[in-house]
């Protein structure tokens, strides 16, 4: 087994985007770099093997290193991807890395999603927008389980920013909210506890930045790593767009 799997073992070549906008002597180029495949070897392992051995100023970011912190999103060969979760196997021996398109650059693959979503989560009005003041005796409202379900099902969203870089809509259009946006949209709209009427909503969703911005050639639903059901949110949202507006 030992030397069957040591036949497997491939040498990667990796062209990586490389491109400081803090330093003006920089210029955006893809640089080459090689490394020997280890079995199970993720993107993270071999980024950090180039990092130690090879570059240490290469930048990119990881946290979780689990698909759960949703910061180590970047383009792998055309594709957003995690690269803590995608492994060099899957992956033919030339890989091509780049930063995320959409976002603001920091620097080689890495990019700022942070502001991108604070700004949507703010313009999305992304909390409980509740009218009574807050009861701490009040008894706790029962919610129905495939309610409790659907909400959680939104809430998986790591924003990572990979549904809005595949996206040609969001990356033409910066101020459309995206899959990622339009997804908390629906999280919050669907919750009882949430008191927008429907008018309130409409305001936010059938605007440009909105669904109807949307081309739904659900590129998002297909690139989501935590495999969302986007498909379904964005159905969602315009059925509940066409009933407010039939009212
Ligand atoms: S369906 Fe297409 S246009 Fe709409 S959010 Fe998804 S990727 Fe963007
Ligand atoms: S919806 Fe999916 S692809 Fe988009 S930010 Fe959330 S987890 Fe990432
Ligand atoms: S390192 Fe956290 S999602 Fe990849």
């Amino acid at each position: 087994m030992a030397s069957e799997s040591a036949q497997k073992r491939r040498h990667l070549r990796f062209e990586i985007f490389r491109y400081n906008p803090e330093d003006q002597e920089s210029t955006p180029q893809l640089q080459s770099f090689e490394l020997d495949e280890t079995p199970y070897m993720s993107l993270f392992l071999a980024l950090n093997q180039i990092r130690e051995k090879q570059d240490p100023s290469l930048q990119f970011d990881f946290a979780c290193r689990s698909a759960i912190c949703g910061s180590c999103a970047m383009m792998v060969n055309g594709r957003p991807s995690l690269a803590c979760r995608t492994l060099t196997e899957d992956l033919p021996e030339l890989i091509r890395l780049h930063p995320l398109p959409a976002f603001a650059l920091i620097g080689d693959l890495s990019v700022d999603t942070g502001t991108w979503f604070r700004a949507m989560n703010e313009r999305v009005g992304a909390w409980i927008h509740e009218q009574q003041a807050f009861d701490p005796n009040a008894r706790e409202e029962p919610m129905n389980d495939d309610l409790a379900q659907a909400i959680y099902e939104g809430d998986r969203c790591i924003e990572c920013g990979c549904c809005v870089a595949g996206c040609g809509i969001a990356n033409i259009q910066p101020e459309f909210y995206g899959a990622a946006g339009l997804n908390r949209i629906a999280r919050f709209m669907m919750d009882p506890r949430d008191k927008r009427e429907a008018g309130d909503w409409f305001e936010v969703v059938s605007s440009d930045e909105g669904v109807f911005a949307c081309v739904g050639l659900m590129a998002c639903h297909d690139i989501c790593p935590k495999e969302l059901p986007l498909l379904e949110v964005h159905a969602y949202l315009r059925r509940r767009m066409l009933v407010s507006r039939i009212r």
